[in-house]
């Protein structure tokens, strides 16, 4: 939960929704201090002290997005892709040398079983394109259902390929992944982004087809 002495702060924008809180919730809990970001600072403030009487305890606090990523030292971005491009460009301005991780898949509704690359590849690339060289954009989560994260206390059977250029940032992410209960695997630069955004589609299909909830994926073959 630190860097060096420094507790660090996460802001996750679009907590309110189910992939975000889950996160949100289970980084809290491992001592991290927690924003939840939102369009609407009511609703973001709303939802945190909801959650903080579930979980008895102040664990987390709620702000508009922006707000939220101009404190925040990490960023992770948790909205639909039809809203990813309008909420970067509305945080940009906070996010210069901050780690953004990015677990946006590019569905295409209604065809959300189908693999859609968007124009620029994958979620994670557009958001480096668009918000230049100073942001370390880490690509991850894509593959864990939030079904899987709604129970806190619970380790989550699925790994999460983490992809970007920044090997220290990666390592930082690789960290948030295991205090969400999960393993975290370096899988190399960005642009493989596209292989683990694609595999959401893939893992949409087999949920319907086998009728479960939260079908995940296992990297074999490590220690
Ligand atoms: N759900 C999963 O199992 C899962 C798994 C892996 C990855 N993901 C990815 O994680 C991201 C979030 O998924 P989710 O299921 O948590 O989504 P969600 O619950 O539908 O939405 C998350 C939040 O995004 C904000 N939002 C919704 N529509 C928006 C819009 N038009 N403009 C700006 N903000 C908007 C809302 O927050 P406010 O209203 O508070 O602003 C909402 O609570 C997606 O990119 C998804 O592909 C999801």
């Amino acid at each position: 939960m630190t860097d060096g002495a420094m507790v660090l702060t996460i802001a996750v924008l679009g907590g309110t929704g189910k992939e975000g809180s889950g996160l949100a919730i289970r980084w809290a809990l491992n001592g991290y201090k927690v924003i939840i970001g939102s369009r609407d600072a009511t609703k973001a403030s709303e939802f945190a002290n909801t959650t903080n009487a579930e979980l008895n305890g102040e664990y987390l606090v709620g702000m508009a997005n922006e707000e939220a990523a101009r404190i925040a030292d990490i960023v992770v971005l948790s909205v639909p892709y039809t809203a990813h491009r309008s909420t970067l460009e509305g945080v940009r301005a906070h996010l210069h040398g901050k780690v953004l991780v990015d677990l946006t898949v590019p569905l295409q509704p209604p065809a959300v079983r189908t693999v859609h690359l968007p124009e620029g590849k994958a979620a994670g690339l557009e958001a480096q394109a668009l918000l230049g060289d100073g942001v370390n954009v880490i690509s991850a989560f894509q593959n864990v259902s939030a079904e899987k994260l709604k129970d806190p206390t619970t380790q989550v059977d699925c790994d999460v390929l983490v992809c970007g250029d920044n090997v220290e940032a990666k390592s930082q992410v690789i960290k948030l992944v295991e205090a969400a209960g999960m393993r975290g695997i370096d899988a190399g630069p960005l642009a493989n982004a596209v292989a683990a955004e694609s595999l959401t589609p893939v893992l949409l299909y087999i949920n319907k087809t086998y009728k479960v909830k939260g079908s995940g994926i296992r990297i074999t073959g490590l220690e």
